[in-house]
């Protein structure tokens, strides 16, 4: 029996970081500043062609930050897709915002602009948080005009979509402010990170001022607004460079590793991998799929159960914000012919998707998921 664990997206280091992280303990940077943080920054600018970015700890606080410097208040009404991982909504709740949630389009997986104009018509919103779910970028041309009339304001979470475009644009470019994160489940990762980016250098000014505890710019410690300690490290900044230089190889490796999969299991009758958009090109972050029981005979449940017995993690799609205990009293905006959110999450499965996954590994992952269809 082969027991070797695998992971659902591990960290996947090249050799780069290293050298740079060596160059951060020989220069005795080991601060939350330094030169690898400014490097970080320009880099990630330049690779998403926007003016100005700001590195953080987490992309979870670079949310935070974004809808505050925003001029999200208390009451204030944000929209945001229903399927999506929790720190997209956990941010609008720290701001004593509402959060009221949209649902996605069934063939992108992200917020349907139907359900869109819907929402802003019903709640008057004053921000939406789009959200790249996967990898897939949301529709921008038409998100972007809607909301344009509408006034509203447009904050892009691309935490699962660096290295993914939108027609001719990188994700994370777009609306006023977008975020990335560089946890250790991310296509490129910094162990814990983060990164706030806007072709508006004055907001990205602010969220830096408020990240380094909102001190203002005199000899002693004077503070007028409350801030917060949200920069990041010139260690992990260091990491993050050696990343990033591998970014478009990573985004290549994950895109192998679906097509493998899709090759494998697609012409299977009741077995439907979620489709690339015609107006983008995916990471591939994760690899995801939807299990129809009616045809397969088996749920995604029990293929989850099949992949674990033989040491390997995979995963339901993100299970919706409308049906967590935590947001389920907050309103919802839905089609009235069907809920796709909670359609996706009760069919939806992730495999294993991380850029050193061999394709040995990938063939038991296959292999595992043939002889559970055939068994019943
Ligand atoms: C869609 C989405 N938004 C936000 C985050 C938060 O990023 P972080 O874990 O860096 O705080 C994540 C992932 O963790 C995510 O998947």
């Amino acid at each position: 029996m082969n027991s070797e664990r695998i992971y659902l997206s591990p960290p996947h280091m090249s050799e780069l970081e290293l050298e740079l992280i060596t160059d951060a303990f020989k220069s005795n940077w080991i601060a939350p500043l330094g030169p690898h943080v400014d490097k970080f920054e320009d880099e990630i600018s330049n690779y998403l062609n926007v003016n100005a970015a700001c590195a953080l700890s987490s992309g979870t606080a670079a949310l935070h930050l974004a809808l505050k410097v925003l001029g999200v208040k208390e009451n204030d009404h944000v929209l945001c897709p229903s399927l999506t991982f929790a720190a997209s909504a956990n941010a609008i709740l720290y701001e004593k915002a509402i959060p009221i949630f949209v649902d996605v389009s069934k063939k992108t997986w992200t917020i349907d602009p139907e359900q869109l104009s819907v929402a802003i018509k019903k709640y008057n919103p004053k921000a939406l948080i789009t959200v790249d779910i996967y990898g897939q970028s949301a529709d921008y041309d038409v998100i972007i005009e809607i909301c344009k009339q509408n006034n509203v304001i447009v904050i892009e979470d691309a935490a699962e979509s660096l290295g993914s475009e939108y027609k001719d644009k990188k994700c994370g470019s777009f609306g006023s402010i977008g975020i990335l994160s560089f946890n250790g489940n991310k296509i490129i990762t910094t162990s814990g990170g983060g990164m706030l980016v806007s072709n508006n250098q004055e907001l990205v000014d602010k969220a830096r001022f408020l990240s380094t505890q909102a001190r203002e710019p005199v000899i002693h410690y004077e503070h007028k607004e409350l801030g917060y300690n949200y920069i990041m490290s010139n260690l992990l900044a260091a990491v993050g460079r050696g990343q990033l230089q591998v970014l478009d190889q990573r985004v290549s490796d994950r895109r192998k590793i679906f097509n493998n999969y899709a090759d494998s299991l697609s012409h299977i009758e009741g077995i439907e991998f979620m489709e690339e958009a015609e107006y983008g090109r995916m990471n591939r972050w994760l690899t995801t799929l939807l299990i129809d029981p009616n045809k397969t005979g088996i749920t995604n449940l029990d293929i989850i159960k099949a992949l674990k017995n033989e040491s390997i993690e995979s995963r339901p799609v993100w299970k919706p914000m409308h049906m967590q205990p935590l947001f389920k009293d907050y309103p919802y905006v839905s089609m009235d012919r069907g809920d796709i959110s909670r359609f996706l999450f009760e069919n939806g499965l992730c495999l294993p998707s991380g850029s050193n996954l061999s394709v040995k590994d990938q063939g038991r992952v296959i292999n595992i998921i043939l002889s559970k269809l055939k068994s019943n």
